[in-house]
């Protein structure tokens, strides 16, 4: 018998189709969860306002297996909504990554969606060069590619309220969706005013005597075995160190991840993910307000006692019991401002009424700048808004789908070369730590997580972390003869570490390198030049041609890599135009885009052309791949 492959149709279609209902699909492409979030959310109110809509909601990654059936599926979509964040510099996140690849590289397909109507709400970050990059292309190249824009793209700015952002634009599509997805029968009756569903999950508690989960981590690589943000591998850490001098008043940690035999693979220039938990105590303060023992043993799920589902949450954290000592370190986002929808939860919940109505003010359009003062602005805690509403104490299964967000991995520029380490992943990391607005000194959870690690060469009992790989494009040059101007201050170092230890290993085995500036800096020599004693090994080795340090609170004046820059200007053009690869990482709100714009500067004054020229040379370069961004 010939299997009839053409007549499998999709499941969902089927039954959508059947049941005479309007598929309206969801996509997000997440990297921390608030774009999944938002995707659940905004299925939940369509559900409950059009019972004609049959929503899915999409993860990018799990749209096709296979690139060849892009196609065909988008070809069957006919209403569609795009929750998309942007990442780094401009990138989309992991799970839209191939996605948005092959959907923007295939500018020839002609106006093939023309079936398709579309909203995309992007999430950015104002603060950075390429705000909402991805939602906005997205946005119009399904435009181009003969799809129906039903609203404009919404541009959701996590540098302010993001949650508001994305409240607007809903306001502004409902209108639309009334059109397209109410009733006949419906058009008369009053809609009863939606309120949002707060997610929450089935919580059960467990007889001490359960094995908890809880260290079930893999670490082997059976060959099939892949490690990424959801699949992480837990690691050991070999060695603990301070980079800062004694005088320094400030920290900065050198950790290295053991991954030998894990199976871990990773290139220079690459970043590695890494899920810190939370210190005691923040995890002794959270149990207390939250009521709750720490050793309590406990699941969450995200169905009913009847196996029908909970739907508005996301998938549980962790996958089998555990103890709520456990849970809040490694799970639960304690130390940031909570969002609005957490402080709604909060409100559900709070026993004196007075508290309950200053939560919802909070969380209103009309609280709007008490938000935005009071919780953003004086970067209050979860912890700290918890503790100022003792009676709002939320139940575990509500806490972990609604008020606290899940702990992010942090991620580090890798600052070793599998060529020099290829046991190790090295990371160099600055200690987040100094006081808020209102008194509380903040202590960043992944860096605080370093500084206190255990190394592997003091304790047989020592610190691990689940760890990733996420492979970057900030590589040397395939040709190592072109010069390389690397510009990374503080712990912008990092990757160009990395680059110096391969150079070292290329050099080893006789390849001709060709010539590598490096323009570094920190406040002061006697304090905070980190791997001073490495860096000036590499310049006698000829690995690097030349160190170039800008102290920034030495003299009088602040002296920064790009005034150094400056001063060597004509030296890195002519590098430059000989074929080299500029290469900037670290801060990208300060450092970064001052660079950008010393290097236009440079542009201009070295070939005597007016700004938009040299605006436009810059852009070639980054174009061509040979101006290389790694900034955070
Ligand atoms: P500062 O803290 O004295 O201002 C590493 O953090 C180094 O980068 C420090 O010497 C820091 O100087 C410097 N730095 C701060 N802002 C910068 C900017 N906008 N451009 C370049 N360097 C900067």
């Amino acid at each position: 018998v010939v299997p009839k492959f053409s007549s499998l149709k999709d499941e969902d279609d089927e039954a959508e189709v059947d049941s005479g209902k309007t598929k309206v699909s969801i996509f997000f492409g997440t990297q921390t969860g608030t774009a999944e979030g938002f995707a659940k959310a905004l299925a939940e109110e369509i559900k409950a306002r059009y019972d004609k809509a049959a929503v899915k909601v999409i993860d990018l990654d799990d749209y096709a297996a296979d690139d060849d059936q892009y196609e065909e599926k988008l070809k069957k979509e006919t209403l569609a909504f795009f929750m998309v964040a942007t990442y780094g510099d401009g990138e989309p996140t992991d799970n839209a990554a191939r996605f948005y690849k092959w959907f923007t590289e295939g500018n020839d397909r002609g106006a093939w969606l023309q079936q398709l109507k579309y909203g995309v709400f992007g999430l950015g970050n104002r603060q950075y060069e390429h705000f909402n990059k991805i939602g906005n292309v997205l946005d119009e190249q399904l435009n181009e590619q003969g799809a129906k824009r039903l609203i404009p793209a919404g541009l959701g700015d996590d540098d302010q309220c993001i949650e508001d952002d994305f409240a607007a634009w809903r306001e502004l599509l409902w209108p639309e969706l009334d059109q397209l997805l109410r009733d006949e029968d419906d058009a008369n009756t009053v809609s009863t005013p939606y309120t949002a569903v707060i997610p929450q999950y089935r919580v059960v508690i467990h007889d001490p005597t359960v094995t908890s989960f809880e260290d079930n981590y893999s670490n082997m690589a059976n060959g099939t075995a892949s490690f990424d943000i959801h699949h992480p591998c837990r690691v050991n850490v070999a060695i603990e160190k301070e980079l800062h001098k004694p005088e320094s008043d400030r920290s900065c940690i050198h950790l290295e991840f053991d991954i030998s035999g894990t199976g871990i693979m990773y290139e220079t220039g690459d970043h590695v993910g890494v899920y810190a938990d939370n210190c005691d105590e923040t995890v002794e303060e959270a149990g207390k307000l939250l009521g709750q023992p720490l050793d309590l043993l406990f699941s969450i799920h995200t169905d009913n006692d009847d196996g029908t589902p909970l739907g508005s949450a996301l998938p549980p954290p962790f996958p089998g019991p555990c103890t709520l000592r456990t849970a809040l370190a490694r799970y639960a986002d304690l130390l940031n401002p909570p969002r609005k929808a957490a402080l709604i939860a909060l409100a559900a919940h709070a026993i004196d009424p007075n508290e309950a109505e200053r939560l919802k003010f909070l969380s209103s359009p009309q609280g709007k700048d008490d938000y935005s003062k009071w919780v953003v602005g004086s970067q209050r805690s979860l912890l700290e808004i918890m503790a100022e509403f003792p009676s709002a104490k939320a139940p575990l299964g509500v806490f972990f789908a609604a008020v606290a967000p899940r702990l992010q991995p942090r991620y580090y520029s890798i600052s070793s070369s599998p060529r020099f380490a290829p046991h190790r992943v090295h990371v160099t990391c600055a200690l987040v730590y100094g006081p808020t607005p209102t008194g509380r000194i903040h202590k960043g959870v992944c860096s605080t997580w370093m500084k206190n690690a255990v190394p592997l060469e003091k304790s047989r009992n020592c610190s691990w972390a689940p760890i990733f790989i996420r492979q970057s494009n900030f590589k040397l040059p395939a040709d190592h003869s072109l010069p390389v101007i690397m510009v990374g201050p503080g712990t912008g170092f990092a990757p160009f570490r990395g680059f110096l230890q391969e150079r070292m290993a290329l050099k080893e085995e006789g390849v001709q390198l060709g010539p590598a500036l490096l323009f570094f800096g920190c406040r002061n020599r006697r304090m905070d030049f980190i791997y001073e004693d490495e860096l000036n090994n590499f310049v006698e080795q000829g690995v690097l041609s030349e160190l170039i340090v800008a102290f920034s609170r030495e003299g009088p004046q602040k002296e920064y890599v790009q005034h150094k820059m400056m001063e060597k200007a004509a030296h890195v053009w002519s590098l430059i135009s000989q074929g080299g690869y500029f290469y900037v990482c670290g801060d990208a709100k300060g450092m970064a885009r001052d660079v950008h714009r010393t290097l236009h500067t440079v542009v201009q004054e070295q070939e005597s052309v007016e700004s938009s020229k040299a605006e436009a040379i810059v852009k070639k370069l980054q174009m061509d791949g040979r101006y290389l961004r790694d900034v955070w």
